[in-house]
């Protein structure tokens, strides 16, 4: 696709015995920020590690910017931003100096790296923080200087890979801030996480991965309305449970999950369905505290396509609620 700025096909890697990717077909266009959401173990970073040319695919193709990955990874690598989970800071220097070290070795030239790391640091309200070591940072603002970092050299594409991973609501909102910020400047982000609320609040487009391949694409909307709406009912005691789980899924003729109390059924005409399961429910003696209806998810849709369990709650305390979801963790597939 000529519009496209990134673009794979069929793209493969193999780490002996295991395929980490199995023909991955990536469209990204230009001036968007594309999420690449999937679980841990999905092949988000082999597939980002091929793109900045730090890996060799074992097929397939790869292309950024117009350059082929493997037959011109110079040229590809002059035009794109890497920022990945630990590129490495000297704590003893300030955040400028480390950026002027880092612009350097960008080969922007003593004098370019200079007016280039001050610019950021300006850009990104860093001006005055700029000027103390970056040991006592906080998490968050580390981060920021790494995605500066990554900035130096004007990056057409840049490839962020769990770019808030671990870090807390304050610097995550800083950091999203600051990337939707470079889209309004005309860089492409092709963003890996497993966190949905990041795509949800930041991509335009997402493509699902698991297993080394893309399983769905689409807006975040889009992606929300092919599974319908969710009804959530929450019962007075557990001895509600069986009697409305059975009672929910002979109304909407899907198979509710149940959380403790709380029950989530999708339901494609949800609305006139709610009145039925509250005059079936009464009759049956089963007792609800609330029942409502919701929009779904990103997480319910990555749930009924890969018909995993729900995820446990954010790890790091992001953000409350059903936004601050993410994939169960993944051991080796
Ligand atoms: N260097 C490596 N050697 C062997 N296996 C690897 C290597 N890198 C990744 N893998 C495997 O490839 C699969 C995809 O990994 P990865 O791309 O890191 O996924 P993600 O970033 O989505 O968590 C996993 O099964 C992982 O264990
Ligand atoms: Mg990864």
């Amino acid at each position: 696709m000529d519009d496209a700025i990134v673009h794979t096909s069929r793209l493969r890697k193999q780490f002996g015995e295991v395929a980490a990717l199995t023909g991955l077909d990536l469209m990204v266009p230009s001036n968007i920020i594309y999420g690449l959401l999937g679980p841990k173990g999905a092949g988000k970073s082999t597939a980002v590690q091929i793109l900045s040319t730090l890996t060799k695919p074992t097929g397939g193709r790869a292309v950024v910017a117009g350059f082929d990955v493997a037959r011109y990874p110079e040229e590809v690598r002059k035009m794109i931003g890497i920022a990945g989970q630990d590129a490495s800071l000297d704590d003893r220097l300030t955040a400028r100096e480390n950026l002027r070290i880092f612009g350097r070795r960008s080969r922007l030239g003593t004098r370019g790296a200079r007016r280039r790391a001050d610019e950021l640091l300006e850009r990104f309200d860093l001006a005055q923080a700029g000027d103390r070591p970056v040991g006592g940072y906080p998490g968050g603002r580390r981060r920021l200087v790494h995605l500066l970092a990554s900035l130096l050299p004007g990056p057409a594409v840049l490839l962020l890979d769990e770019p808030t991973k671990g870090l807390d609501v304050r610097s995550r909102r800083a950091i999203w801030a600051s990337v939707r910020q470079l889209v309004a400047d005309g860089t492409t982000v092709l963003l890996a996480t497993q966190y949905l609320d990041e795509v949800d609040q930041l991509a335009s487009a997402v493509g699902v991965i698991d297993h080394g391949n893309l399983i769905a694409e689409g807006g975040p909307a889009q992606l929300k309305s092919q599974i319908g709406r969710h009804i959530d009912v929450v019962v007075e005691a557990a001895e509600h449970l069986p009697c409305a789980m059975a009672l929910l899924e002979r109304i909407t003729g899907r198979c509710p999950e149940a959380d403790g109390l709380h029950i989530v059924v999708a339901a494609v005409d949800a609305v006139p369905t709610v009145p039925q399961i509250v005059r079936e429910l009464d009759a049956s003696g089963a007792v609800i505290r609330t029942i409502g209806i919701r929009e779904p998810s990103l997480d319910d849709v990555v749930l009924s396509l890969t018909g995993k369990n729900a995820p446990p709650a954010e790890p790091v305390g992001c953000v409350a609620g059903g936004t601050g979801a993410r994939f169960p963790a993944q051991e080796g597939h």
